[in-house]
């Protein structure tokens, strides 16, 4: 077993790797481990081939070994295929003449989204931005309750989308028709379902118009569109107050919670799209890999249609290893890229049919890396796996798994040194990385 530590020397060096671009704070990026995984897959590959990125989450690892094989990625969340999509492949400089010539009307049907929705939404927007506008952590207990009165005024799941506001309640209203029909105008998605909860009213209106003008103005699904909602994803995740993901928001029960939410309530996400958009472009001319495959399925459906077998020469799974849902936390994000205006539940407003992974729970956990091993065998190829120590089920259980289909197996352990803010270093909880080669 050969080890390596991944502290906060090594995050700086690989920040200015230029095979990366950020997209979403995404719990188990493999961001800090891409080095050591193309050192695997090229000790396995020699430099040649097609990988299968079965879990492929913010697409790091694909977008890291593109120059070198052919990529095929693969993830259950709709979001994964659109990153993949659009950061996977060659961007010629032609093409990116023609993005920018779009840019403008992109912005002119943003602005007149926007200005609608405001208008439908005046006098809430107004008391909305009087909020956004107190000073930089200056909040008082008394506006922090006035602002959760406010905030209690927002229909949701827990009130049952009931609302004092004349207003409120004709957003409501629109969200329930565009439940039936979702290309109406405006759209209201994030508006209805996040805002005050992860978003200001200003930028849950923004994000929604600028879901709007690249409907309008992209294709769906062409390379253009992926590329605009990548960089849409992006402000999505940056502008949302706090952890990254949308399991909860904070409740603000305290000044320095509702101090520390309203750092976020600020930012503006139109400068965040286009901040990314500019990286973007800056990043594609340094790819020259061919278009990848990206897809959105169940991993053991792709396995079994047998038809993709011959596009592939390695599996590298990176599958949950949490009993945490994917689904739970990033259902705002899927929400974004879908739109389709499902009617949520509970108080994180989730999606109703979020996907319950094998992965993430402790009797399904087993079979569920089995059928890995199950097709990896039948079709010959080696698996390269992404783990940790504190996982669902154990390494030692995972090899034995493997070793009933005849893989070898081979360890690299690589830790997470956690920074320790000062205090002393050796107690914080060693957390490993396992990468396992199976042969
Ligand atoms: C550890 S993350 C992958 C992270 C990724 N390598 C990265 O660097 O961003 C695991 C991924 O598995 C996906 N997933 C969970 N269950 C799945 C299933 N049944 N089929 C396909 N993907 C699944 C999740 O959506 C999540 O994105």
């Amino acid at each position: 077993v050969d080890i390596q530590t991944i502290n906060q020397e090594r995050r700086l060096k690989l920040r200015t790797d230029d095979k990366y671009v950020h997209v979403m704070k995404y719990m188990g990026s493999k961001r800090d481990l891409l080095p050591d995984i193309k050192l695997e897959v090229d000790r396995i590959l020699q430099g040649q081939g097609g990988v299968l990125d079965l879990f492929a989450g913010t697409g790091s690892v694909g977008l890291y070994l593109q120059d070198s094989y052919n990529i095929i990625s693969n993830d259950i969340q709709s979001y994964s295929r659109v990153i993949c999509e659009a950061l996977i492949g060659k961007y010629s400089q032609t093409e990116i003449e023609i993005f920018k010539g779009k840019l403008i009307p992109l912005r002119e049907k943003f602005e007149i989204h926007r200005w609608d929705l405001s208008t439908l939404l005046n006098f809430t927007l107004q008391e909305s931005n009087r909020f956004v506008q107190v000073p930089k952590r200056t909040w008082t207990e008394e506006l922090r309750e006035e602002y959760l009165k406010f905030f209690a005024t927002f229909p949701n799941p827990t009130n049952k989308f009931q609302t004092p506001s004349a207003e409120l309640a004709r957003l409501w209203m629109l969200y329930r028709e565009r439940n039936a029909d979702s290309k109406l105008f405006p759209y209201v998605q994030t508006t209805l379902l996040f805002s005050e909860a992860y978003f200001s009213l200003q930028q849950a209106i923004d994000i929604d118009s600028l879901r709007y003008a690249i409907d309008e103005v992209f294709p769906k699904d062409t390379r253009e569109y992926n590329i605009a909602m990548t960089a849409l994803l992006y402000a999505h995740s940056y502008c949302s107050s706090g952890t990254g993901h949308f399991a909860t928001y904070r409740d603000l029960r305290t000044l320095n919670s509702i101090n520390d939410v309203f750092l976020y309530r600020a930012r503006v996400v139109y400068d965040y799209f286009l901040k990314k958009l500019i990286e973007i472009f800056d990043f594609l001319p340094t790819t020259q890999s061919d278009r990848g495959l990206s897809l959105a399925m169940d991993y053991r459906d792709l396995l079994a249609a047998g038809e993709y077998a011959d596009k592939y020469d390695l599996i590298y799974a990176d599958p949950p290893y949490s009993f945490v849902h994917y689904s739970r936390f990033y259902h705002a994000t899927e929400s974004l890229v879908l739109y389709d205006y499902q009617l949520p539940q509970y108080k994180g407003r989730y999606r109703t049919d979020r996907h319950q992974s094998p992965f993430c729970q402790g009797l399904t956990v087993q079979p569920a890396f089995e059928e890995i091993f199950r097709f990896a065998a039948l079709y010959k190829k080696p698996v390269l796996l992404s783990y940790s120590n504190v996982g669902m089920i154990s390494e030692v259980e995972i090899k034995k798994t493997a070793l009933k289909y005849g893989f070898i197996s081979e360890t690299k352990e690589v830790n997470y040194e956690h920074s320790t803010l000062g205090r002393e270093k050796h107690k914080s909880n060693q957390i490993k990385e396992y990468l396992v080669t199976f042969r």
